[in-house]
């Protein structure tokens, strides 16, 4: 076990018997409770293992912190000035439906694990609910999301690793010099990629690609014959070379593939289930041999100058944007560039706001943070405009009871220059 999560749970059984004292005593944490007095002993002397929702009931009836009395975390204790207010039942919530999970999958967690998953789902959530200013409802497909988003949920080093990206990014007043912490990030970004990774190899994977299916929508099929049209022009020839990265069920591809003779077609995921799709779609004759490749976002497996057009449909977000830092985003758009021909256009479908979620990853742009990361390596906007998603494609999520405003996306055309 990690020397951090040794400490981590050498300190509980103190705080256990702090918050004996501040309720009155142990009789008295144990009336509150409805723990007997010989269990509290043997959870404040360290013999027992205390379960989740017993730890909640005591921090409760000793009016601390939750998340303190789970973590120590020092910060959440302080009331640390820009750390949002803590938010019980959240917590509450969390911890229930996800006891409820793992009894339910016969997941299993030691008490130290739990700790760490409740921690960063917290923050994490907590975060959330800020940014778009909601309180959210943990459901267990949604736990159940969450959960196969983070895989590595049993891996303590990655959750912590995590928790620490999180308190860096949002509540540390440091300099955010992405350099300094190359390495620190570079594992961070690793993560994310990997969780996406394991996420759309897993039943949510599969739910999606069954939801979205390998038809575009008519809407999206008008936008993607304005983007042929523009480039054809732009460039001042009929054939392309196109890429789709991040191709999912190959929706896009299979449609340029049925309707124009002049173009080719490649893209690239890293999904297995997203591969399948593509290979049933190639042995139907719906996408041409050898089209789809197996890759990371951050990687485009073709020589330099092969594409006219690339396009990045809602993948675009998955990777974070650490400024400077020539990680997660910059490293696709430098592959972007690198993979263009010159004066080449790159179509980018992605999410609008400020900053990034963490659960599922999120990054967002508005069109000043989009515009600059996009000058920075290379290339100029043609255009940029936004679009609601949802009442531009009358669809619903049902598993997400959220405001509109989580559907809000921006298209953007760019254009290589050298
Ligand atoms: C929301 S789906 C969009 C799929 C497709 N562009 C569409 O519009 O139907 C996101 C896709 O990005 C892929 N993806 C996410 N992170 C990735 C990464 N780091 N490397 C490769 N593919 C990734 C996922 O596997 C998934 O197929």
């Amino acid at each position: 076990m990690q020397p951090e999560v040794d400490n981590f749970l050498k300190f509980l059984p103190d705080r256990l018997a702090d918050c004996a004292k501040k309720a009155g005593g142990k009789r008295a944490l144990a009336l509150a409770t409805h723990i007997s007095e010989a269990q509290l002993f043997r959870y404040i002397s360290g013999k027992s293992e205390i379960p989740v929702n017993r730890l909640v009931a005591i921090a409760l009836a000793a009016k601390v912190s939750p998340a303190w009395l789970l973590t120590g975390d020092a910060a959440v204790a302080d009331g640390e000035p820009n750390r949002p207010p803590f938010r019980e039942a959240l917590l509450v919530n969390i911890t229930q439906v996800l006891e409820e999970l793992l009894i339910e999958y016969e997941k299993n967690f030691t008490p130290a694990q739990r700790a760490q998953a409740i921690n960063f789902m917290y923050k994490a959530l907590r975060h959330e609910e800020i940014l778009r200013d909601i309180h959210l409802t943990i459901t267990k497909p949604l736990m159940l999301g969450f959960v196969n988003f983070l895989v590595d949920i049993k891996n303590e080093d990655i959750l912590i690793a995590l928790n620490h990206a999180v308190d860096f990014f949002e509540y540390s007043h440091q300099n955010t010099d992405f350099n300094l912490h190359a390495g620190e990030f570079s594992a961070f970004v690793n993560h994310i990629i990997r969780a996406y990774a394991y996420y759309y190899d897993s039943a949510s994977g599969r739910a999606y690609y069954d939801r979205t299916g390998s038809q575009i929508l008519p809407h999206n099929a008008k936008q993607l014959d304005n983007i042929i049209s523009t480039t054809q022009k732009s460039l001042g020839k009929m054939k392309l070379d196109v890429l789709d990265i991040g191709c999912g069920s190959a929706r896009d591809m299979s449609y340029l593939h049925r309707h124009y003779d002049n173009i080719s077609i490649h893209g690239t995921d890293q999904s297995n289930f997203a591969l399948k799709i593509c290979q049933d779609l190639i042995q139907r004759e719906q996408l041409p041999q050898n089209s789809v490749v197996k890759s990371d976002l951050r990687i485009i497996p073709f020589p330099k100058e092969r594409f006219d057009l690339l396009i990045s449909r809602m993948s675009f977000y998955c990777l974070p944007y650490l400024p400077n830092s020539g990680l997660g985003v910059e490293t696709l758009i430098n592959e972007a560039w690198r993979s263009l021909k010159p004066n080449g256009l790159f179509y980018i479908v992605s999410r609008v706001g400020d900053g990034r979620e963490y659960l599922p990853f999120c990054q967002y742009y508005n069109q000043v943070s989009f515009k600059n990361l996009i000058e920075q390596h290379g290339f100029e906007l043609v255009w940029y405009e936004e679009e609601n998603l949802k009442r531009a494609l009358q669809t619903s999520c049902s598993h997400i009871t959220v405001e509109d405003k989580y559907y809000e996306t921006f298209r953007a055309l760019i254009r290589k220059i050298i």
